[in-house]
């Protein structure tokens, strides 16, 4: 299209993302509504000559990704390598120093970083922008950010990691191992390069402290987050959740009250019938809850190629636009202290597995360590199991759901449970989630 501004983008990360934005900005550089010309301009990666979907023989080659940042030939810088310090952290600074714009796909970086790269960006007067940074291409940040800055937010909660939900998805749906399913999302391009991000609920985490920071104009603090990944979740829990009405799903949480901000990311049971139960694959959902607009629900692609590098553009788009508005809900200088909640004082509702000897009184002597405890129970269960795994050291598994409780209450409950005799192993713990 004649008349259009060429912006320079400099790209530094090849990876699943990068081979997306280049393949989508050489097909549509004229993508952009408000005008402006897309074309990359630089590339830079950890090896140049890793085999790509797309070829980038004729793109000028960087080895040093700060120098692409700061190059006099890049307009807007793309940092899509990942990793919350060392080359990308340098090469988001070095571009901001030098006064352009940068987007981001990094949600380690904006979460344990974003408040210093705000400020800096603020400085400069340039956009810092990371749609792509939670739930893929699920416009989350925008809708968060933006379109519900007229709300009050009171509570976010989602499934915003697309590798464990294909996870517990598959292992219910065909009965595989953990470690079985996780190759194949590592295949399937879902899981990031140390899958240890994914299961042990790190990136999710990252997720729900960028959102938690958006809604409720603080600062993000990842350091407050209290994070259990699914690595400890068992193709038992899975079906033992299921006859009790449940799915499980690693859920990330964050809620406002008068005593602070709490950020949690734990494995939850979610009904059967619930929107997010039936949030299936590398699927992600969330839940928005507002004083005014009340509960809102989305739910969409939240990795791969194709649905983050749409992200990616669309924040281009944004920059190519002229829009600079604060990096989250407030200038830097401005953000509300985020204030943790002590999480030994939040309330819910519990899962509890235990392994248990096969004789009589053991029921009795579990249901009166817990009244004493002054948990209540919900439901119970006690079914034999074909082929028992390992964790149940030869006994037989009783399941049970409680009332709601304190978590403090609850963790004292299981220390006395788990001391009983006739307690084979350590209860496993699983919430309810609040949704
Ligand atoms: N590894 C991430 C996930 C990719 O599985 O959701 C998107 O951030």
């Amino acid at each position: 299209m004649a008349g259009r501004k060429t912006w320079r983008v400099g790209v530094a990360g090849l990876g699943t993302v990068g081979a997306g934005l280049l393949t989508f900005l050489a097909e549509h550089p004229d993508f952009a509504p408000a005008g402006g010309r897309a074309t990359v301009t630089g590339v830079s990666a950890r090896s140049r000559s890793r085999p790509r979907p797309f070829d980038i023989a004729k793109l000028p080659w960087f080895d040093d990704p700060v120098a692409l940042a700061a190059s006099p030939e890049t307009d807007v810088f793309v940092e899509l390598i990942g990793g919350s310090d060392g080359p990308a952290k340098a090469a988001v600074e070095a571009a901001l120093k030098a006064g352009k714009p940068v987007v981001t796909a990094n949600k380690a970086l904006i979460a344990e970083h974003g408040a210093e790269l705000a400020a800096l960006a603020e400085a400069q007067g340039v956009p810092l922008l990371f749609e792509a940074a939670v739930m893929g291409g699920v416009p989350a940040v925008k809708m968060v950010r933006e379109a519900l800055v007229g709300d009050e937010i009171r509570s976010i909660a989602g499934i915003l990691n697309g590798t464990c939900n294909y996870i517990l998805t598959e292992m219910e749906a065909t009965g595989r191992s953990f470690a079985e399913v996780l190759a194949e999302a590592q295949r399937l391009g879902y899981a990031e390069a140390d899958p240890t991000m994914d299961v042990g609920g790190f990136d999710a985490a990252h997720k729900i402290s960028i959102l938690a920071a958006l809604a409720f104009g603080c600062a993000p603090n990842y350091a407050a987050a209290e994070i259990e990944g699914i690595a400890g979740v068992e193709l038992l829990d899975i079906q033992l959740c299921r006859d009790l009405g449940y799915r499980i799903k690693l859920v990330a949480s964050a809620d406002r009250s008068p005593d602070g901000v709490l950020v949690r990311v734990y494995p939850s049971l979610a009904p059967l019938a619930h929107p997010l139960a039936q949030t299936g694959g590398a699927l992600n959902a969330l839940f928005i809850e507002g004083a005014r607009t009340g509960r809102i629900f989305v739910q969409g692609p939240g990795a791969g190629s194709g649905p983050t590098a749409a992200a990616v553009a669309a924040d281009i788009a944004d920059v190519m636009a002229g829009a600079v508005r604060p990096v989250f809900q407030a200038p830097a200088g401005e953000l509300l202290p985020f204030t943790p909640v002590d999480p030994s004082k939040s309330i819910g509702r519990a899962y509890l597995r235990l392994s248990v000897k096969d004789e009589p009184g053991v029921i009795a002597a579990v249901s009166e360590a817990l009244a004493e405890a002054g948990v209540s129970i919900e439901s119970f269960l006690q079914k034999p199991v074909e082929n028992a795994p390992d964790s149940l050291k030869g006994g037989v598994p009783i399941v049970l759901t409680t009332h709601a409780v304190a978590e403090s209450v609850l963790k004292a409950a299981i220390e006395h449970i788990a001391g009983l005799p006739a307690v084979l192993d350590r209860p496993r713990l699983l919430r309810i989630a609040r949704i």
